[in-house]
């Protein structure tokens, strides 16, 4: 009891010498041409440096969760966009969820978060894995608790937001951190400002046919973020266990539909679909091509398509110009991506 109130004070004196968030700190997005609009930002979470810092710092420590193994950054890898590869995401002690971990990068776009589109914003969106079994295991009141007496946090805090670290701390600058995540190097994004060598011919000709009405693939991955956010059942089962958007509003013409993913980076956030259950891009492109399963929800756009083996092939190179070569182009090699699943003969990304 010693200790406490010595403690408080200088909490309390640094609180009070803390001015409002310097304009030298704040955060500008670096957005090119083809990002056609800022990101949404909540008037009371604006980014800054220092808001960042400790998200980052709170993403990557493992103390997040109750057996101290699990960081958000197990699930979410910087290295793989912060997605990961396995279908279903491994929880804290070995336990295991119904989903596949979708990428972090540009997900400050993301109008409604998870499949089913049931959560509005990345500050309530932080406080789901803590009160998830298959994920954190950990109460978040407790954790703050913790993280009251580290080394690193209470300073950290008050710097960023001039208060003690709490749960709605956490969640602030975890948002914050998340939202800085902008991705945007790739090779189409080149082409799109005017590179016109950025592209492989045969990424071209995949790129029409994507935009093409005999696809109809870029009416659903719409937009700069290739994704209208919108909520589709694309007959990958006939009986669904996870409903998806259903499960959120008790709809049964809901029962199977789930967000349109971005299809930035897709090239390495295999395995792919809500519940990771297609392996690879090509199996992928199989799927809309065969039409996949009957479904009474099934969208009409996803029908047989009889596409040939070198569309095919097109579609999967412009699948691969999206990869953001520049934000990630060690990882990229480092992980047999180049060898692996690029299409054959013609290059997939730029040298450069
Ligand atoms: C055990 C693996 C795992 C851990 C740990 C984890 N996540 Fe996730 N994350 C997932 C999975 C799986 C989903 C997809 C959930 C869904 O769609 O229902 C997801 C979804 C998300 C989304 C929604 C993305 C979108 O586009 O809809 C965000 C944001 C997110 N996680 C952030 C975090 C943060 C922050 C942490 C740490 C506090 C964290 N995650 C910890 C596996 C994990
Ligand atoms: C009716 C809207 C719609 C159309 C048309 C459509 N998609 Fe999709 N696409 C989706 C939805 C929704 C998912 C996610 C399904 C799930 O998670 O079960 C998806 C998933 C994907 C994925 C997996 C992404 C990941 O991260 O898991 C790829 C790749 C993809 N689509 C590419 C295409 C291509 C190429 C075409 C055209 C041949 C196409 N899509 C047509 C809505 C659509």
């Amino acid at each position: 009891m010693q200790r406490l109130p010595a403690f408080a004070f200088l909490i309390v004196a640094l609180w009070a010498c803390q001015p409002a968030p310097k304009i030298a700190d704040a955060y500008t997005f670096q957005l090119p041409a083809t990002f056609d609009s800022l990101p949404p930002v909540p008037t009371e979470n604006q980014l800054t440096e220092a808001r960042i810092a400790l998200g980052k710092k709170l993403f990557f420590d493992a103390r997040l969760s109750a057996d101290g193994k699990l960081s958000c950054g197990s699930c979410h890898l910087p290295a793989l966009a912060y997605a990961d590869t396995f279908a279903i995401s491994a929880g804290v002690h070995g336990r295991l969820d119904v989903r596949n971990a979708p990428s972090l990068l540009n997900v400050a776009y993301q109008q409604t978060l998870f499949r089913e589109g049931g959560i509005p914003n990345l500050e309530l969106q932080v406080l789901a894995p803590f009160v998830n079994e298959g994920e954190m295991n950990l109460n978040i009141r407790d954790l703050a608790r913790i993280l009251v007496a580290d080394s690193f946090y209470p300073m950290a805090a008050l710097e960023a937001y001039a208060e003690q670290i709490s749960p709605l701390i956490m969640a602030k600058a975890l948002a914050c951190f998340q939202r800085s995540l902008i991705s945007s190097g790739s090779a189409y994004d080149a082409f799109m400002q005017g590179d016109s060598t950025a592209m492989t011919s045969a990424a071209l000709r995949g790129m029409q046919l994507f935009y093409s009405d005999q696809t109809a693939c870029g009416t659903c991955h719409s937009g700069f973020l290739f994704s209208d956010q919108q909520f589709y059942n694309v007959g990958l089962y006939s009986l669904y266990s996870d409903e998806g958007r259903g499960r959120l509003t008790g709809n049964p013409d809901d029962v199977g539909r789930m967000k349109t993913p971005s299809l930035r980076n897709v090239a390495i956030t295999f395995p792919y679909m809500h519940d990771g259950s297609v392996v690879s891009l090509g199996a992928v492109l199989q799927h809309f091509n065969t039409g996949g399963k009957d479904h009474p929800n099934k969208d009409g756009r996803i029908r047989p398509l009889n596409l040939s083996q070198m569309e095919l092939s097109d579609l999967k190179a412009f699948l691969y110009a999206l990869t953001d070569t520049v934000y990630m182009p060690t990882q990229l090699s480092l992980h047999g991506y180049e060898s692996t699943e690029a299409p054959q003969s013609e290059g997939n990304n730029r040298e450069n």
